[in-house]
């Protein structure tokens, strides 16, 4: 393995993906170091969601280069072998769980389809991960629907867990969550990108996220990564739809109003 691929967990270089008519990614590029929290932040309906997608193989691209970990996942790399597994753990924008699993069976799914382990390890695998997300013993054996939003995204975070993968993928882990939950999600991340090394790919809207766990922003407009950097860096830019951004309406709601 070359001294970049050593460095990078991500490589996306001139990647084209669009649907019918619709050119929905255009020519981007975009690198991950290893072990980094990069967010990724952009208009609704901008294509976040595509990109991640596509990374992880499950929608096709035009044309570009897509490298995992070193390896190249042109060809499409099968996001359910074993191999892709173990490269990647998944928390999806939309259905973070199976409803008719509990959170354990929900956490021990990718392991039964990956690995020929004994109910026993199963168990201790799974009640391991969903101790390290800060899920409660009592809470093990319920259902989707008897568990709050914050705690079904740290059961889907388990999940995504399971098999050790060397990277996570993130979409809008936080929304839907009240700060404070929020807060604690992205305090969990940070303490699992430092204790395990792990590199994060999240996608959000959520400044306090972008501002206090993320190493990196990267924002996407116009099918491209038009600005990436610290939040501090970002802070500073004068593009047009990045300064809408970060310093729009919204945003301005988080500083002291002027009196
Ligand atoms: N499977 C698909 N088939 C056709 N069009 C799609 C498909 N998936 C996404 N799109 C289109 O691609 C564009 C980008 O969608 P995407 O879900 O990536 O947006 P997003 O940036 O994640 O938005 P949000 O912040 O609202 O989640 C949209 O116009 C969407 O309609
Ligand atoms: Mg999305």
């Amino acid at each position: 393995m070359d001294a970049l691929a050593e460095q990078y967990a991500i490589r996306v270089a001139d990647l084209v993906v669009g649907f019918g008519q619709q050119t929905v990614i255009d020519h981007l590029s975009l690198d991950v170091r290893r072990g980094e929290i990069l967010g990724l932040v952009g208009a609704s309906g901008g294509g976040k969601s595509v990109l991640m997608r596509t990374i992880i193989g499950l929608i096709p691209k035009q044309s570009g280069r897509i490298d995992v970990m070193g390896r190249s996942v042109d060809g499409g790399l099968d996001s359910t072998t074993r191999a892709a597994a173990a490269m990647w753990g998944i928390l999806f924008q939309q259905g973070a769980l199976f409803s008719s699993l509990t959170a354990r069976q929900n956490v021990q799914f990718p392991l039964r389809e990956m690995l020929a382990l004994s109910e026993t390890l199963l168990d201790e695998i799974a009640t391991a991960k969903l101790e390290m997300v800060g899920i409660a013993p009592d809470d093990w054996d319920k259902f989707p629907a008897q568990l709050s939003g914050g705690m079904t995204k740290r059961v889907a975070l388990a999940r995504a867990l399971a098999l050790d993968p060397a990277i996570v993928f993130l979409d809008e882990p936080t929304s839907g969550l009240d700060p404070i939950a929020a807060g604690d999600f992205d305090e969990l991340i940070k303490t699992l990108q430092m204790t395990l090394g792990l590199t994060v790919f999240m996608v959000t809207h959520d400044l306090a996220s972008l501002n206090t766990v993320c190493d990196r922003v990267a924002v996407l407009a116009d099918g491209k990564i038009v600005a990436i950097g610290p939040m501090r860096e970002l802070l500073q830019s004068e593009h047009p739809w990045v300064r809408a951004y970060f310093h729009g309406k919204r945003s301005q709601m988080l500083q002291p109003k002027a009196s």
